[in-house]
C-alpha cells in the first residue's frame, strides 16, 4: 500500500522547516504529548500555523516504557486537521503489528526502537512497504552500531536525549557527542551517494539549548513542554508563534554553515485537507 507522494518539494520559506536566507533547514516537531488532549485538533492546527514541520506523535505502551499514551485512532482523528507530516514515535514492544494500523491512520514517518523489534531489517521494510518513511530511535545508552547495517534503509535517525517515557525531562548532555558522531556518519553516507537521512533529537529541547544541539548536527528537533508550555499571550491570539519562532531562530543560529549543503529533501504534505484524500500514489521507487 503506497499512500504517499515521495517526491520532495521545496519547503515554503519561513514555514514548515525552511529558515529564510539561512540555506539550512530547521525542522521543529512539537510533541503533542504535552498538548491539551481535550483540544487536540485545535492544538495541532495551532502548531502548524506557527510553522511546525512535523507533528511528533508519541506512542507508549506501558511495556516498552512505563507510560501509556495514544494509538492509531488518535492519529486518524488528528489527520484531517493538518497538512504537515505526522511523525509517529513508537515506544512499543513488539512493533510490527502497529505499523499497518498507523499507516492506515495517516502516519507519514514511523520510527521505532531497534531493541523492541526481533527483526529490525524486516520492520524497516514493513514501514516502507506501507508507504511511510522509516527511522530508528536510539536511547541514550543504545550504541550507534545499530546504524552499521541499516543506514541505507533509513529516512531518519532519532537520538533520544532523555530516557523515553515522559515529557518534561532534562536534556542529557552526552547526546551532543552522539549527535556529532551520527552527523558525521550521515554526511559521509550522503557524500558517497546515499539517500537523505534526517537527524532528529527528542527530549529536553528548549530555547536555551537548541543552538548547541543544532551545532552538534541535529536538523529536526522534537520539543514538547517547551512549545506547549509557552503559549502566546491571550491578547496575541494564544497560539505558539512566539516560542516556535524563538526555537527556529536559535536552532538556525547554531547550525553549522560549513557543512556541505545537500539538495532539498523536505516532505510533500500528503494529506489534502480540502478533499480528505490520504490515498496518494508513490511516484518514485524507494531504495
Ligand atoms: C519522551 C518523548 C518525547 C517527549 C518530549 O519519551 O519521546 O517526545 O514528549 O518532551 P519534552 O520536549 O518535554 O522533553
Ligand atoms: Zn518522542
Amino acid at each position: 500500500m503506497n499512500r504517499h507522494v515521495w517526491n520532495p518539494p521545496a519547503a515554503p520559506e519561513g514555514a514548515h522547516g525552511a529558515t529564510p536566507g539561512s540555506g539550512v533547514d530547521v525542522r521543529i516537531a512539537p510533541s503533542i504529548l504535552s498538548a491539551d488532549f481535550a483540544r487536540l485538533g485545535e492544538e495541532v492546527r495551532a502548531i502548524e500555523a506557527a510553522g511546525a514541520a512535523l507533528v511528533h506523535f508519541d506512542v507508549m505502551d506501558n511495556h516498552y516504557v512505563p507510560n501509556l499514551t495514544i494509538g492509531p485512532l488518535v492519529c486518524e482523528a488528528i489527520r484531517p486537521h493538518v497538512s504537515i507530516p505526522i511523525d509517529v514515535h513508537l515506544m512499543v514492544e513488539p512493533v510490527d503489528a502497529l505499523i499497518p494500523m498507523f499507516a492506515k491512520a495517516g502516519a507519514d514517518i514511523i520510527t521505532f526502537h531497534p531493541e523492541a523489534s526481533r527483526h529490525v531489517d524486516r520492520t524497516l521494510a514493513l514501514i516502507r512497504e506501507h508507504g511511510c518513511k522509516a527511522g530508528l530511535v536510539l536511547n541514550p545508552a543504545t550504541p550507534t552500531h545499530w546504524l552499521d547495517h541499516t543506514l541505507d534503509k533509513l529516512d531518519m535517525v532519532l537520538l533520544m536525549s532523555v530516557n523515553p517515557g515522559f515529557g518534561g525531562q532534562r536534556f542529557i548532555p552526552g547526546t551532543l557527542a552522539k549527535l556529532r558522531d551520527v552527523r558525521e556518519r550521515i554526511d559521509v553516507h550522503r557524500a558517497t551517494g546515499g539517500q537523505p537521512v534526517w537527524l532528529e533529537v527528542d527530549g529536553g529541547v528548549k530555547t536555551d539549548n537548541i543552538a548547541a544541539i543544532a551545532r552538534a548536527g541535529a536538523d529536526t528537533f522534537v520539543a514538547g513542554s517547551a512549545v506547549f508550555g509557552a503559549p502566546d499571550a491571550p491578547e496575541a491570539g494564544g497560539g505558539y508563534h512566539g516560542v516556535m519562532q524563538r526555537l527556529r531562530d536559535q536552532a538556525a543560529a547554531g547550525m553549522r554553515h560549513d557543512r556541505p549543503q545537500i539538495p532539498e529533501d523536505d516532505f510533500k504534505p500528503i494529506y489534502d485537507k480540502t478533499t480528505g484524500d490520504a490515498s496518494c500514489h508513490s511516484t518514485s521507487a524507494r531504495p
